[in-house]
């Protein structure tokens, strides 16, 4: 148990540190404590009992405080915990006093105390998770020298304008949520290998990852504005949405393992993904009111997924699309023309078993059996050539000339579908 717990330990520490600091003076130590020192799921409720715990410059065990008994909690002399420390429903203190504190193997979680506003984790430097949740009063961190290894961070309806003292430098999750005083997150986080998520912050939070260069899941919603400019991989998912974003730009991003969503962000104007190829899910671009053009993936060759995309565009290309793995819906109600993208559903190059594109004057939508798949499609047509209808619609305008110019604008990609 206690071996356990050291070796989750130097594991945590290797990984962090490894990036760019070496100080394992903390994490070498194999700690062997008295048996008063041993707690095994021990719940304080009352001082004495905090008194007990601090009294360990080494604990080993899992440590709760927990209660309304408290009016400031005191454990100046506690230096590390193997295990877990948890600071719960303490709703009667404003201060929470951990001055020696450097090391906590588990999780640190600092939760629902109301009145919380005073939190000193000075010399904390290792923690395994860093969990504040339900901490409204709480405006500063109280994290002097700085975290410069953990595993992962949540940080959640807190009252903090800032996230400071947080320098690891790859992390699994860093999840920033609902802290609605926190206006900027400016993070030297290089990478985020399981998932990296703000949202539902401050609704102005501007958000600057210029050292990411490989993440999986991005979920970003309401936030102002999105900067990671060394991102070059995220192998999951991406999702910028419900945002106050004028422009979601990616300059290095090339590969997206999984999905990308760019979905109800209101101001919208432009996307700019010029070296991303391929997106290994879906395409979702949706609801933006303000996006009249989907130019921006000028490189994109393949989408492993469906493509979903509807808006009022008036100007849109795919310069390089190659193979749509899935099936392709496009509505548009400017003046972008279903043209080009039907030629890419007649190419083959739309391979999944629906081809729908609406734009302001014709329908057009397919729907085959292209590799002999046993679906219940009504379509009998084992052979791979689609069943298309077009129609015009009755109360659309019909400007010929605008849309002969709408076609020619699409030459380019033509060539490039052909
Ligand atoms: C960190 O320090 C240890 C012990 O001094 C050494 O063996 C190791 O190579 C160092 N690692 C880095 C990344 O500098
Ligand atoms: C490692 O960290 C401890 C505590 O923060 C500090 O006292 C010590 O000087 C550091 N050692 C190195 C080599 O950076
Ligand atoms: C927190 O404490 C209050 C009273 O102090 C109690 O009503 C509530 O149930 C506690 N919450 C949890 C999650 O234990
Ligand atoms: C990208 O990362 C490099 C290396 O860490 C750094 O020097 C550069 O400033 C970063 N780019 C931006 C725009 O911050
Ligand atoms: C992304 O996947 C590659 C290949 O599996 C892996 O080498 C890399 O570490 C992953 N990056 C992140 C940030 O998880
Ligand atoms: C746009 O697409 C999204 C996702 O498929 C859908 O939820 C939404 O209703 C669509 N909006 C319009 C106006 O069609
Ligand atoms: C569409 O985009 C292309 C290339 O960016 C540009 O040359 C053209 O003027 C745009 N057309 C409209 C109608 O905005
Ligand atoms: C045909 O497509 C279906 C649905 O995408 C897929 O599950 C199936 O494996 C495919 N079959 C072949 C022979 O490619």
């Amino acid at each position: 148990m206690q071996f356990k717990k050291v070796f989750a330990v130097a594991a945590v520490a290797g990984v962090a540190l490894a990036a760019d600091k070496n100080n394992s003076t903390l994490t070498t130590a194999t700690p062997s404590v008295t048996k008063d020192c041993s707690f095994s799921d021990f719940t304080a409720t009352q001082s004495a009992q905090v008194a007990q715990v601090a009294a360990c410059p080494t604990a080993v065990g899992d440590i709760t405080i927990y209660g309304d008994a408290f009016g400031n909690i005191d454990l100046t002399g506690l230096e590390q915990v193997y295990g877990d420390l948890s600071i719960k429903n303490a709703t009667k203190a404003a201060g929470v006093n951990a001055p020696t504190l450097q090391l906590v193997s588990g999780s640190l979680e600092l939760n629902a105390n109301t009145i919380l506003s005073n939190l000193n984790l000075a010399q904390l430097t290792t923690v395994g998770t860093l969990n504040f949740n339900a901490l409204p009063a709480l405006e500063t961190t109280g994290l002097t020298a700085g975290i410069t290894s953990a595993d992962s961070v949540i940080i959640s309806d807190t009252g903090l304008s800032s996230l400071t003292g947080i320098n690891v430098f790859e992390l699994k999750t860093f999840n920033v949520n609902n802290n609605d005083q926190i206006e900027t997150i400016n993070s030297g986080l290089k990478r985020v290998t399981d998932t990296l998520d703000i949202s539902y912050n401050a609704e102005k939070v501007d958000v600057t990852l210029d050292q990411l260069t490989g993440a999986n899941n991005i979920i970003l919603q309401s936030i102002n504005s999105i900067s990671a400019q060394n991102l070059t991989v995220a192998n999951g998912s991406v999702a910028v949405s419900s945002s106050s974003v004028d422009k979601v730009q990616f300059k290095k991003l090339q590969t997206i393992g999984k999905s990308l969503t760019i979905n109800k962000n209101d101001d919208l104007e432009e996307l700019d993904f010029p070296k991303l190829t391929s997106i290994g899910g879906a395409l979702e671009i949706s609801d933006n009111d303000k996006l009249d053009s989907f130019d921006g993936f000028p490189q994109l060759k393949t989408i492993g997924g469906s493509v979903n995309m509807n808006g009022t565009f008036n100007n849109g290309t795919f310069e390089s699309l190659q193979r749509v793995a899935g099936g392709f819906t496009l509505k548009t109600d400017g003046e972008l023309s279903c043209q080009a993208f039907n030629k890419l559903n007649s190419n083959g190059d739309v391979k999944g078993d629906k081809f729908q594109c609406e734009d302001r004057v014709t329908t057009t939508s397919s729907s085959s059996k292209k590799n002999g798949s046993t679906e219940t499609d009504s379509s009998d047509d084992s052979t791979g050539a689609a069943e298309t209808t077009t129609s015009k619609k009755n109360d659309a305008p019909s400007p010929a000339g605008k849309l002969a110019s709408v076609v020619a604008a699409f030459a380019a990609i033509g060539v490039a579908l052909i």
